[in-house]
């Protein structure tokens, strides 16, 4: 099995609705969905999925990295596709569920490994018309995971793209399948020019950064602040959310969301992306135009460091996290 998932776990966990409503589901081994070919999620992009980590901690214990923004970010998004939110006991059942059931194939502490979970919610069903399904399914499945990008904390080169993969006020800002599938070809052309991944530039101006692939964008200054992007079309990324608040109250940063000229990207001494998946890269270039821009001495930088370790840290329980930040899976 190639890519991300260093291996396919025994369960997950299913719900239905039934008359548009949800009920409750269960776990299952069946990894397949048997679902009808008039389905709105092959069609009309009626799709929408999550993606968080659990991971075995320095005690022993296993913990969640602040779910509870999963199940809004999700629920933000199933409104934007008008499909029915998902009840928080049944996210946190499947959840738990899912993560307990597979207990056995989370990494263990120490591996810098993790457990990767995707809900999702697919809209099924007979449909012709553009409209809402009748029908959908809620599931969440997981898989041992270890970097994204290449492994560890390794500084990469990246470049931007003239692509977009959301419009300005279309659905950058929730977690549609849509979004992936655009960046299948920039990111694939970005790879065979020895690239990392690729940056995408607001979709109105292409003038300032967007997002780094399916991770966000920051960038320390020279006098110290740590910048990301303000922009209707990139996804609020949790990890984003945490490293602000990290480099603000830990680090004594001041923080600033703006935006991001990619004509003045040199004002960054550092950069990085950051995601649940991408934890913390840090990038060494990014290529423009042909103009090749090297951030410090393109190797890791200091605050990069310090986030890194600080959040890898709160994951694994060696640092104490910040008030109602993990959940403990009992
Ligand atoms: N941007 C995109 C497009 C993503 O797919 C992700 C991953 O979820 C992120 C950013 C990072 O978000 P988070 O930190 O919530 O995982
Ligand atoms: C995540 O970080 O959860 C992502 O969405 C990246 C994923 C597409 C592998």
């Amino acid at each position: 099995m190639a890519g991300y998932a260093l291996k396919e776990t025994e369960y997950r966990y299913r719900a239905y609705t039934k008359d548009g409503k949800w009920e409750t589901g269960e776990l299952t081994t069946d990894k397949y969905l048997h679902i009808h070919e008039g389905s709105n999620v092959f069609h009309y992009g009626q799709g929408l999925f999550e993606g968080l980590k659990a991971y075995k901690t320095k005690k022993g214990t296993v913990q969640l990295f602040r779910p509870d923004l999963n199940l809004i970010r999700l629920n933000e998004g199933l409104d934007r596709i008008v499909a029915p939110r998902i009840p928080e006991a049944l996210f946190f059942e499947a959840v738990e569920a899912v993560v307990k059931a597979n207990i056995d194939d989370i990494p263990e502490y120490g591996s810098q490994k993790s457990l990767y979970i995707r809900p999702f919610v697919i809209g099924h069903g007979m449909n012709l018309g553009v409209k809402p399904s009748e029908e959908y399914i809620f599931s969440v499945f997981c898989a041992p995971v270890g970097t994204y990008f290449a492994g560890g904390l390794q500084a990469l080169n990246f470049v931007t793209t003239d692509y977009d993969r959301a419009a300005a006020n279309g659905m950058g800002k929730v977690k549609v399948a849509g979004n992936y599938g655009a960046s299948l070809y920039p990111r694939q052309q970005a790879l065979d020019a020895g690239y990392s991944g690729v940056i995408y530039l607001d979709p109105s101006t292409h003038t300032k950064i967007d997002e780094v692939g399916a991770a966000n964008f920051f960038g320390v200054t020279y006098d110290n602040v740590l910048v990301t992007p303000k922009s209707s079309s990139i996804l609020p990324s949790i990890t984003r959310r945490s490293i602000l608040w990290i480099a603000e109250h830990m680090l004594g940063m001041k923080t600033e969301e703006r935006e991001c000229f990619i004509d003045n990207v040199s004002e960054f001494k550092e950069a990085g992306a950051c995601g649940t998946a991408a934890i913390i890269t840090p990038i060494k270039s990014i290529t423009h135009k042909g103009k090749v821009t090297t951030f410090g001495d393109g190797e890791v930088g200091e605050t990069v460091r310090k986030l890194y370790d600080i959040l890898l840290g709160i994951y694994y329980g060696e640092i104490e996290a910040p008030e109602g930040w993990v959940l403990e899976v009992k």
